[in-house]
């Protein structure tokens, strides 16, 4: 019996988020120039989403690329958003297939014209989408998301719309990019590193942290359930005792 047979479904995560890390040092091991990491990192993209889908999974957002990562060899960014725009184009008919609805949060103007427009085509066309709601965090920085939000809710103070009073959680999370989205239940780094790098810090307030060595490129569907098991074996207290949450 796979791992697949053993989840429950009643209990999947809600939202389930993935740092998607280790591309360079997978390709690095075979002796590759980094990209080539970063080419194989999308078969597992390919796989996962598809594993998702196939559960019933209502969100999924992987960490695509960061505010940070701009800073990296031009080369290697270049090839990064090249990459974006082919699998995006190939990708658009399996999305449409397994009914996937494409959404993207980050500083989307940052990207490349011929990549925001692909980007922009392929969530168009899959808006009507019904199944798995996957979103890419694109040139995405938690903190910047977060400043967007408290400059937004300024702007309504100082125009009236809003009393400082009112400002709470809900309120917060409906200027922030993930807004309509439930919070993450489940977050996902592989590689073996253990951070977060900046990504979603107030929406995996209460996520539950899941830590593998495997690298990006060698991550697969199998990989996804062995995590959300995992997940499913937890005690979600919420600051409750065990008592009560039982
Ligand atoms: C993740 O893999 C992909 C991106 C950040 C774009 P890395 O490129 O960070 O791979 P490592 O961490 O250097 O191995
Ligand atoms: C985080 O990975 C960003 C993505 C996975 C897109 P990084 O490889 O950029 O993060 P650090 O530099 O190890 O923190
Ligand atoms: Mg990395």
């Amino acid at each position: 019996m796979g791992y697949k047979d053993k989840i429950d479904l009643l209990k999947l995560p809600k939202h389930i988020a993935i740092i998607m890390d280790g591309n360079g040092r997978w390709a690095k091991d075979k002796g590759k120039l980094r990209i080539f990491g970063h080419h194989n990192g999308v078969l597992s993209v390919r796989d996962v989403v598809e594993g998702a889908a196939e559960l019933g999974v209502g969100y999924l957002t992987l960490y695509t690329f960061s505010s940070e990562n701009w800073n990296r060899p031009k080369l290697e960014v270049m090839a990064i958003m090249e990459l974006m725009v082919s699998t995006i184009h190939k990708e658009i008919d399996r999305l449409m297939k397994n009914n996937v609805c494409l959404k993207a949060i980050g500083d989307l103007d940052m990207l490349p014209g011929k990549c925001h427009d692909e980007l922009m085509s392929a969530i168009n066309k899959t808006a009507a989408n019904t199944g798995l709601v996957l979103t890419l965090a694109l040139s995405y920085s938690s903190r910047r998301e977060i400043l967007q939000a408290v400059k937004q809710i300024a702007g309504k103070v100082q125009n009236g719309e809003l009393k400082i009073d009112d400002i709470d959680e809900e309120i917060f999370e409906n200027n922030l990019y993930t807004t309509g989205m439930p919070n993450p239940e489940l977050l996902i780094r592989t590689s073996g590193e253990y951070r977060i790098s900046n990504y979603l810090l107030w929406q995996i307030a209460y996520a539950e942290l899941y830590f593998t060595p495997k690298l990006w490129p060698d991550f697969r569907k199998e990989d996804l359930y062995a995590a959300i098991l995992d997940y499913q074996k937890r005690e979600r207290r919420f600051g409750m005792t065990s008592e009560q949450v039982n």
